[in-house]
């Protein structure tokens, strides 16, 4: 992650904040230390054999308290005045719904349309209003220094303004299980212009998929892909937390619990998407996140799987 103090309109005023306590706490640390190795030598048993008895001294001790006092309280006011900044979106802001599950991101905008990377239009703002299916997430964007707890009902909000092109990483800041460390996405900032086409156009969106290396295609596979399915499910036969979906349809399936293999047809499929906890295939945990697909596109996603050999 090269160092980008300008991505974003707050992160110049967040690492202006971070440098300025640290660079205090060096300059406390250095002065401490200089006093500490100073006293030592000056006052040992060897150059003041006699202890001197100190009575106290009003004027150091008002210094000592004023100063940091100052010092902290000038630390508070531009805490205070960030963490207005960072809790109070503008006004024109589009706000963007993200959910966060067992691993991984997506967002859905006021249109309805929904992705798995953000797409952000440079010098727009952008709100997001965060929710969690299952454990606490954390959202973390590092360049645009944001960075918020995501915890199970209950709805974060964030925002921000993004300054520069390109392509900047979401991770997730809170160990939530086995992926964590592979719960990531992107937020994609493109021109005004290159926005409203993929926002307004499902040609945009594939043009842009196709340019950030997505594999447009099926209604079935991007559902599972926008759904966050992928992050534990291979297309392609591969091993991952679950089972690959590649010929499953159709595979006679060990159950927990029952003695016989059952065959996975339809209705079981349909059974695994609405009540993943019903059935547990041998040998994977059980930690499938609660659907999140509707009915229409449970529908799709099964004719895509039929056809998944
Ligand atoms: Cu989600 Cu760590």
């Amino acid at each position: 992650m090269p160092y980008l103090p300008q991505a974003s309109t707050v992160s110049l005023s967040i690492d202006r904040y971070f440098l300025g306590s640290l660079a205090l706490c060096l300059a406390v640390l250095l002065m401490v230390t200089f006093f500490l190795v100073y006293f030592s030598l000056r006052y040992s048993r060897k150059r003041n054999p006699q202890p001197t008895d100190i009575e106290g001294n009003a004027l150091l001790e008002a210094v000592w308290t004023v100063v940091p006092l100052i010092l902290f309280l000038a630390l508070f006011y531009f805490g205070w005045t960030d963490f207005r900044t960072l809790r109070n979106p503008p006004p024109d802001s589009m706000t963007v719904k993200v959910t966060a599950r067992q691993w991984a991101w997506s967002f859905e905008y006021p249109n309805g349309k929904r992705s798995e990377e953000l797409f952000s239009a440079l010098g727009r703002p952008m709100r997001l209003e965060l929710n969690t299916l299952d454990v606490i997430h954390g959202f973390y964007i590092p360049a645009f220094r944001i960075k918020i707890d995501v915890v199970p009902n209950r709805t974060a909000t964030a925002w921000f303004l993004p300054r520069l092109l390109g392509d900047f990483d979401i991770q997730c800041s809170v160990i939530c299980g086995l992926d964590h460390s592979a719960m990531l996405s992107k937020v994609r900032v493109v021109s005004e212009e290159d926005f409203r086409r993929w926002y307004f156009s499902d040609e945009g969106e594939r043009a842009l998929a196709k340019a950030s290396g997505g594999k447009p295609g099926k209604a079935g596979a991007n559902l599972l892909e926008e759904h966050g399915c992928l992050a534990c499910h291979t297309l392609d036969g591969g091993p991952s937390v679950g089972p690959t979906l590649k010929g499953l349809f159709g595979s006679m399936e060990k159950v927990e619990g029952r003695a016989e293999a059952l065959k996975a047809d339809e209705a079981f499929l349909r059974k695994e998407i609405l009540e993943p906890e019903a059935l547990i295939i041998e040998g994977y945990p059980p930690v499938m996140p609660p659907n999140t697909l509707d009915k229409e596109e449970t529908e799709l996603v099964l004719d895509y799987l039929k056809e998944l050999k």
